[in-house]
């Protein structure tokens, strides 16, 4: 073991001192904080990425070149433009604390292209509930001038959002922004439910919020061995998903999950498998990214960490057109409600059944449901003490 001699300890200084003045110059000295639809952006954040982004200081470099990079950017510069775009928020996201702020909350991701018809009803759902419980984030594009601008507990809820469509990577895009803003915006995040306009809460808040806090794993289905797969899987072109993901590890499930703090956070820092599934579709009927990306990423990441299962319950008999069925608002009444509830959510039989009977017995409880025509909102909303009676 060396001790540094006075010696040694001079030459590090000497090799030091600049590097600290190029630190100093490349970074901003103000700190200002905006919000942008409920969620707060630092501007010092921007700065710290920043920082990190430099490059790191390496011993042998001689200080010839450290003062060159000085006299090209002199003290007082403007700092380069800073991109606000998704790869920095979600490689910020990437990077927040793994430890949960107590008591743990949870994010309602609501991705939507459309008003939220149901809003009287989450208002409703949420009415009774303390803000130290949940956050709503809400993903909406397109927005027209002739938008009705949300209101309830989806006023100044929108995260900055960008086109999404079926049939394109768009829609996962816009559940990867949804988790970086909610993983941003509060260490207190614990869970977070991917939720559509044409969801419906099945439970109270009270239930929903026992249940999930009570899970260590995500609810996220995870099918192998689907009809249709190895058109999924091609769907870019028939080799386009390798060496990454073979067929053999491609998965299916639904687009709607609940991802734990730590889900969320491998999510938006996947940097290996998101490129794979980003490519544009050859094959648009086989094109549903959504339903592919997340069941198979958690699926080979941390096959542990999740139920195998989606918590929203939908009904696909009898479909052929890519839609589930609709429920119409003279359909509901509270006996659909019992039945939704009754079902028994499809677990992956990714080699989870094994002689565990844990497994075949276990039976989770659906807490939301879809798909609601919009009037449905008025038969619902009068049913409440139904809903909402855990
Ligand atoms: C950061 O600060 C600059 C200058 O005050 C401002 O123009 C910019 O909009 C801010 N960005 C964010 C994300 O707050
Ligand atoms: C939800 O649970 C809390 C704490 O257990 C309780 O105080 C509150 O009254 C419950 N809310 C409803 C609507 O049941
Ligand atoms: C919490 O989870 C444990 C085991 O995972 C289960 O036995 C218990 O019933 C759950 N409690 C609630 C309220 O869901
Ligand atoms: C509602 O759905 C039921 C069952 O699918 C159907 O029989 C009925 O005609 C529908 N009503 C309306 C108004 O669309
Ligand atoms: C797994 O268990 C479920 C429930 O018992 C059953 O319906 C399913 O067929 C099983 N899957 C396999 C592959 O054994």
């Amino acid at each position: 073991m060396l001790s540094p001699t006075p010696l040694s300890l001079f030459c590090a200084l000497l090799l030091c001192l600049p590097l600290a003045i190029v630190f100093t110059v490349t970074t901003p000295t103000s700190t200002t904080t905006s919000t942008t639809g409920g969620v707060t952006v630092t501007n010092s954040t921007y700065r710290d990425t920043h920082a990190i982004q430099e490059p790191k200081p390496q011993t042998n470099l001689n200080n010839q070149k450290i003062i060159a990079k000085i006299k090209i950017k002199p003290l007082g510069s403007p700092p380069p433009p800073l991109k606000e775009d998704d790869e920095q928020i979600l490689q910020l996201a990437s990077r927040v604390d793994p430890n949960l702020r107590l008591p743990g909350k949870l994010a309602y991701l609501f991705l939507t292209t459309t008003p939220l018809p149901f809003a009287p009803l989450w208002d409703l759902y949420f009415n009774q509930t303390p803000k130290t419980l949940f956050n709503i984030y809400v993903h909406e594009y397109p927005k027209t001038t002739n938008t009705p601008p949300f209101t309830g507990v989806f006023a100044d809820r929108a995260i900055p959002s960008k086109p999404s469509k079926r049939n394109t990577p768009t829609l996962s895009s816009a559940a990867r922004r949804l988790l970086a803003h909610a993983l941003l915006d509060d260490p207190s995040n614990a869970m977070f439910a991917l939720l559509s306009p044409s969801c419906i809460p099945i439970h109270s808040f009270n239930f929903t919020y026992r249940t999930l806090m009570n899970s260590t794993k995500s609810f996220i289905e995870i099918l192998k061995n689907e009809k249709n797969a190895h058109g999924r899987w091609a769907a870019r072109g028939e080799e386009a998903m390798l060496p990454e993901v073979t067929l053999e590890e491609f998965r299916i499930g639904s687009q709607f999950w609940v991802l734990t703090r730590k889900h969320a956070r491998i999510v938006v820092g996947d940097k290996r498998l998101w490129p794979k599934f980003n490519q544009p579709c050859l094959d648009i009927r086989n094109c549903y990214p959504e339903e592919n990306y997340f069941p198979t990423l958690i699926r080979m990441v941390d096959p542990q960490g999740s139920v195998p299962a989606t918590l929203t319950n939908v009904d696909w008999r009898g479909r052929r057109d890519g839609h589930p069925r609709v429920y119409n608002a003279s359909e509901v009444e509270p006996g659909l409600i019992m039945s939704l509830r009754k079902g028994r959510p499809r677990y992956g039989d990714d080699g989870t059944n094994g002689s565990d009977s844990s497994v075949t017995r276990r039976s989770h409880p659906f807490l939301f449901a879809r798909k609601f025509s919009p009037d449905s909102v008025v038969p619902l909303l009068s049913i409440t003490n139904v809903i909402f009676k855990d």
